[in-house]
């Protein structure tokens, strides 16, 4: 069978930082878009700059990742314009940082709605599509990208329930591939330390930005994932920030 003519994906957090990055790589690709996040003036920005770089449709769609329905009617939405959906980049998410000691139970339910909650509600909503569209390309399959943290594979003080939000979605893509990988579906947690975004201007007088990792590493290896054969599984990429803290974000 050849491969589609057209490829999709859903990218959330799709405005700014990482998601709108992976986002450009995916329009100059070629790839048919849909863009999500809260703030519509954003997405519209966004999706005009998409619209300049790439060939293919861009359509920016208002949903929260911390209401469920939201979520579904933006995936379902996805599948009623382009038919299916190649690549699923969960990038939207959200992190506060605080000692377990001192933690309140609010801050941590948010983090686990939208870090957690959400990408499995995405996931479950979006596997028929994306085993449709696996089918129409068997070299390839289809692949879903989730943006994890190094927090995830290794405590950080400081940093606990965003962590383990993020373990969680290290371990949900892991048993995502291995259940879905024989119909073409493989999901990839990527895993960070500090990249250059809004997310991590509160870090500013302690990190300066030019020591983080930026975004266009990120994309590189979301693009890396996304062009691997259906025979390929990768569960976690870490990447690292220069410098003597390999384990640290
Ligand atoms: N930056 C880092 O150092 C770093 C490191 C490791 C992992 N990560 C992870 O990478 C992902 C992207 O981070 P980033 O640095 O690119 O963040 P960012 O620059 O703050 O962008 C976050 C994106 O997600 C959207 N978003 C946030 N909350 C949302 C919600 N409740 N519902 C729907 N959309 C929401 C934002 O748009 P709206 O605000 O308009 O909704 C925006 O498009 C996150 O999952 C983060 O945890 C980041």
């Amino acid at each position: 069978m050849s491969p589609p003519a057209r490829r999709s994906a859903l990218v959330t957090g799709g405005s700014r930082g990482i998601g709108a990055e992976i986002a450009a790589r995916l329009a100059a690709e070629g790839y048919d878009l849909t863009i999500a996040a809260r703030d519509p003036e954003t997405l519209e920005r966004t999706a005009a700059r998409l619209r300049e770089r790439g060939a293919g449709e861009v359509y920016p769609t208002v949903a929260a990742m911390n209401d469920l329905d939201q979520v579904r009617n933006l995936v379902r939405g996805h599948g009623e314009r382009f038919g299916g959906m190649n690549v699923l980049v969960m990038s939207a998410g959200t992190g506060t940082a605080g000692r377990v000691a001192d933690m309140a139970p609010k801050t941590y339910e948010r983090m686990l709605d939208i870090n957690f909650r959400a990408p499995l509600t995405l996931i479950q909503t979006a596997l028929p599509l994306l085993r449709s569209s696996a089918a129409a390309d068997p070299g390839r399959g289809a692949k879903i990208i989730a943006l994890a943290s190094i927090t995830g594979v290794v405590g950080e003080p400081g940093l606990a329930a965003y962590g383990a939000t993020k373990s969680a979605l290290i371990s949900l893509c892991e048993t995502v591939s291995l259940e879905e990988s024989r119909h073409g579906v493989a999901a990839t947690a990527l895993s960070p330390g500090y990249v250059d975004t809004d997310m991590t201007v509160w870090k500013h007088d302690v990190l300066d930005p030019a020591a983080m990792l930026t975004t266009a590493d990120i994309a590189e290896l979301a693009l890396a994932v996304t062009r691997l054969s259906a025979a390929a599984v990768v569960p976690n990429i870490v990447v690292a920030r220069a410098g003597d803290q390999l384990w640290r974000a």
